[in-house]
């Protein structure tokens, strides 16, 4: 349909027909305009799937048979990977999915900067650097958007904690904002092509982000030239004049009143009372609808020629299995422990209560209702076989005492009393639920390490549940719950090589038992296979090449944003530490962490040598540094490397990072294999914002450019003279 045709629908609806497109007429869709062939707007959650179907009007459960999904790796595991073909295939099932259960948008990825380790949405996330988020939302979004539906990125912006999340206001330097929190949001838009972008329901300087003039209007519009639509976070909207005006295009939220929302009744009333000039309002109106059309018309929702979408299929799978594989980061590996002989194992014991959870139905409103979800336990039952007996034991005990999103007394699901919600609050245990969490705990530990004596090997699967990582609430503090600091140091002094494995969204406090355990394994919500994949890494069917995406530091203590800066806050939060967030804080501070970012051990050695530079004259105005080095693989077996680029400013005229990520790549190589890489730095790679002229500058000067395994390791280091 051509914009001349858009333009002639638009004249031909009422303002009534319009406002029925601008605000939602159920909690995920709002009105279509049959009579002239405009359907509504169907949208779905979330980040690790298509959340399942509730009634429209009252969060219920309708109880489908037939809403089971794919059930994908969080957020944090896709980074993980380092991979962005996986990024891809990981957006094409969801966008596939996606359409196949009749939906128009869905509302994924999240991409927002893990600035504490304690934000209860880091799950959702993918981690600390703009760079590998912008890198790996790029191709996420693409794949989505294959298959005719919007992504709708989200949220827009510095929704960086869930404490106070729905009015906590932020105070961030325009350099910081620009940064850090932005870029993945720009990469999403200007590479991405995001047809759909969602406001975050904080308040950045004073106002909502889901109808804050300089975030929607200039940052978004006009500095990025974005073209989808602006959806407000489910009851972000505040204020009838700012959303009309602000640049605010679809208001969604919890309850089921519809017309009163602010974009409904009330924005039609203002106009009638002669509140706002009417014509400014009717043009802000049709210029919403006509954002809404022309991404209907790209979806080819008016036209009939649309993907029908599909189901997750054989090739499916796999991707999804190679995702979680390439997720599940080494962290240590002493004395080669790994990977166990599967041989030698006559009688393995599990221990750890997340060895046999499923987590797709937790989260808020990343729940999956998964097609499957295969545990660890299973993955290791099914990939040992009949030879091996697997005795599990759960070791601690697990009292569920819900977290702030299930625990909602009257109401079924707890996104309908979201809004009400004292968020950021952990729940506190009774008295009684606490007597018996004690008990247990110490019956389970027992009968765990009664029967780690007469095992031929021990893997430990503990971590974090949904009851941490989980929207509305932010961790009191990084220590793992149900007492298992004092399991894991019990069960490595009776058996000191077991394997401890750790499954959480969101790094954890290892400091009572880290200098004692050998090998130690970290999985996230790795989705429908992850528990297979898990099980391959540790009996070594698949080499583990997953590398942090984000700092796990000692203790939530060491973390800039409460060292520098504020973390939670109170009505407002300053975000002192500025652009010293994860390791461009640890990193340029000199402060010791447990694992850096970019962390990951593999069961082969590489040796990365030779780094060399050559500055590029693409054109005119443009330059750029072309990057080589050498990469073997010494070891005797295959494996992937991540090799990380990272540029240092030798003479800064501002205060910089010590130094930042500017490129990497993962690196598949043979046993005994050695090849030459070769890397592209665009200029971008040696700017910084200057708030002065409101641009991103590159000063001319020396460069360090260092090849390095993470941030804590460089290899190899060349110099380059950068003009500008
Ligand atoms: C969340 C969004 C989600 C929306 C719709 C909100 O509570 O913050 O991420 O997409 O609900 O379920």
């Amino acid at each position: 349909m051509t914009k001349d045709k858009i333009e002639k629908l638009i004249a031909q609806l009422t303002l009534q027909e319009k406002i029925g497109m601008i605000h939602g007429n159920g909690f995920f869709t709002t009105k279509g305009v049959e009579r002239l062939g405009i359907p509504p707007f169907k949208t779905s959650d979330g980040p690790r799937g298509v959340r399942k179907d509730f009634e429209n009007d009252a969060w219920k459960d309708i109880g489908l048979s037939y809403d089971y999904v794919s059930y994908l790796p969080c957020n944090t595991a896709l980074a993980a990977t380092w991979n962005r073909a996986l990024a891809h295939e990981t957006g094409k099932l969801l966008g596939k999915e996606t359409r196949g259960r009749g939906k128009d948008m869905i509302l994924a990825p999240g991409i927002n900067i893990m600035r504490s380790p304690l934000c209860g949405r880091s799950f959702e996330y993918m981690g600390e650097d703009p760079y590998l988020v912008s890198e790996m939302v790029v191709p996420l979004v693409q794949g989505i958007e294959e298959n005719d539906v919007a992504s709708c990125v989200k949220h827009f912006a510095l929704n960086n904690q869930e404490t106070r999340r729905l009015d906590v206001d932020v105070e961030v330097s325009e350099r910081a904002l620009r940064e850090i929190y932005l870029p993945g949001f720009e990469a999403a838009v200007r590479r991405g092509g995001a047809k759909g972008i969602m406001g975050a329901y904080n308040k950045l300087r004073g106002t909502h982000c889901c109808h804050h003039d300089d975030l929607l209007n200039n940052i978004l519009r006009r500095e990025w030239g974005f073209e989808g639509i602006t959806v407000s976070d489910w009851g972000g909207v505040h204020d009838t004049k700012e959303a009309l005006m602000n640049g605010l295009d679809m208001e969604m939220s919890v309850t089921s009143d519809f017309d009163a929302y602010y974009m409904a009744d009330p924005l039609i009333r203002m106009i009638e009372d002669g509140e706002v000039d009417r014509k400014k309002a009717l043009a802000k109106i049709d210029e919403k609808v006509r954002h809404i059309l022309n991404v209907m018309n790209k979806l080819h929702m008016l036209d009939g020629e649309r993907s029908a979408g599909g189901y997750n299929d054989y090739d499916d799978k796999a991707a999804l299995r190679q995702t979680a594989r390439e997720s599940v980061v080494l962290l240590k590996n002493d004395g080669n422990i790994l990977p166990l002989d599967r041989k030698k194992i006559r009688k393995l014991l599990v221990v750890g209560e997340n060895a046999n959870r499923q987590h797709a139905p937790g989260g808020g409103s990343a729940e999956i209702k998964a097609l499957y979800e295969i545990t660890p336990l299973l993955g290791i039952q099914m990939l040992l076989g009949g030879n091996t007996e697997v005795v599990y034991k759960p070791g601690y005990y697990n009292e569920d005492i819900g977290n702030i999103w299930a625990n909602t007394g009257e109401s079924e699901n707890g996104q309908a009393d979201s809004l009400n919600q004292d968020s950021g609050t952990a729940q506190v245990s009774s008295e009684e639920k606490t007597i018996r969490q004690r008990e247990m705990n110490e019956k389970y530990l027992q009968e765990a390490l009664e029967a780690a004596k007469d095992a031929d090997a021990v893997i430990y699967v503990g971590g974090l549940t949904h009851d941490y990582d989980t929207e509305g609430q932010d961790r009191a503090d990084m220590k793992l719950p149900y007492d298992q600091d004092r399991l894991i140091a019990e069960l490595l002094k009776v058996r000191p090589d077991t394997v401890v494995t750790l499954v959480a969204g969101s790094p954890v406090d290892m400091s009572a038992w880290l200098a004692d355990v050998k090998a130690l394994v970290y999985s996230w919500y790795a989705g429908m296979e992850g528990g297979i994949a898990l099980a391959e890494v540790l009996f070594g069917a698949y080499n583990p090449s997953g590398h942090l995406p984000e700092t796990f530091p000692l203790s939530e203590k060491d973390c800039p944003a409460v060292v520098l800066g504020e973390f939670p806050g109170g009505d407002q939060v300053v975000y002192g530490e500025d652009i010293f967030v994860g390791y461009r804080y640890y990193d340029t501070y000199d402060v010791a962490t447990a694992f850096p970012f970019g962390y990951g051990l593999s069961y082969t050695d590489f040796v990365m040598t030779g780094i060399r530079a050559e500055v590029i004259e693409d054109t005119a105005e443009s330059k750029g540094v072309k990057v080589s080095f050498d990469i073997s693989n010494i070891g005797n077996r295959a494996g992937a490397a991540v090799a990380q680029i990272y540029v240092a400013d030798k003479c800064p005229k501002v205060k910089k990072a010590a130094k930042e990520l500017k490129a990497f790549e993962k690196i598949y190589l043979e046993a005994g294999e050695t090849r030459e890489v070769t890397l592209m730095l665009e200029r971008e790679a040696f700017t910084y914002y200057d708030e002065a002229s409101g641009s991103f500058q590159a000063d001319a000067g020396s460069y360090m450019l260092m090849l390095a395994k993470n941030a804590e390791e460089i290899v190899d280091i060349t110099e380059i003279e950068f003009e500008v």
